[in-house]
């Protein structure tokens, strides 16, 4: 690709590809909740504000969207997956139907902590949607819509970041390691 920024090694997904999928996934979504008389789609802030955005004008049922944000204690690489509550729903989801939208699934923790969160305020269903998933194993998680599996590597764009920064890029690509390991 042209004018790659300095700190990018090389992309993973166009964006192409990546508002293709995107649109495949919200006529899976269509379909399985076609008798349903709405779904709250739930978006995790703040890198899947992007991908929620996009999804959500692809979606033809009825739904409406909510956000909540989270955050991990510590560094990422040694915490233990504890993981914080910033902000909250504005409605009780209690007998709606319900979908977790993730941009990244990468340990799993953050998935894991939603999942048994919102299990517990008794919606009608709980479903689990991210765009991009790690290729790891033993995740304790539910993924019940994936757009991409994606090497385990640090991947910015399309709601992912590097330090706040990078998140707008409208394709993901793989940063380059100098720029994160010192
Ligand atoms: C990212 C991503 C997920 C989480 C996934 O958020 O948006 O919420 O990490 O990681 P896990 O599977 O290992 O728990 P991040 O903490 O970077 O915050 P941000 O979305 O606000 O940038």
């Amino acid at each position: 690709m042209e004018n790659l920024h300095p700190d990018l090694e090389r992309v993973l997904l166009t964006e192409e590809e990546i508002q293709k999928r995107v649109g495949t996934l919200a006529e899976e979504i269509a379909s399985d909740y076609a008798d349903a008389r709405r779904v709250v789609l739930i978006g995790i802030l703040k890198g899947a504000f992007i991908f929620l955005a996009d999804l959500s004008r692809e979606l033809s049922i009825p739904h409406m969207v909510d956000f909540m944000s989270l955050s991990s204690y510590g560094d990422r690489a040694t915490t233990n997956g504890a993981v914080r509550l910033i902000l909250d729903l504005r409605k009780p989801i209690k007998g709606e139907h319900v979908i977790i939208v993730e941009d990244i699934v990468d340990t799993g923790n953050t998935m894991k902590y939603l999942y048994n969160t919102l299990k517990g305020r008794k919606p009608a269903s709980l479903k689990t949607c991210t765009l991009f998933k790690k290729d790891r194993e033993h995740l304790e998680v539910p993924l019940d819509y994936v757009g991409f599996e994606i090497p385990d590597v640090w991947v910015v764009g399309y709601g992912l970041d590097y330090a706040d920064r990078l998140r707008t890029l409208p394709y993901i690509a793989e940063l380059k390691k100098e720029v994160y390991q010192e």
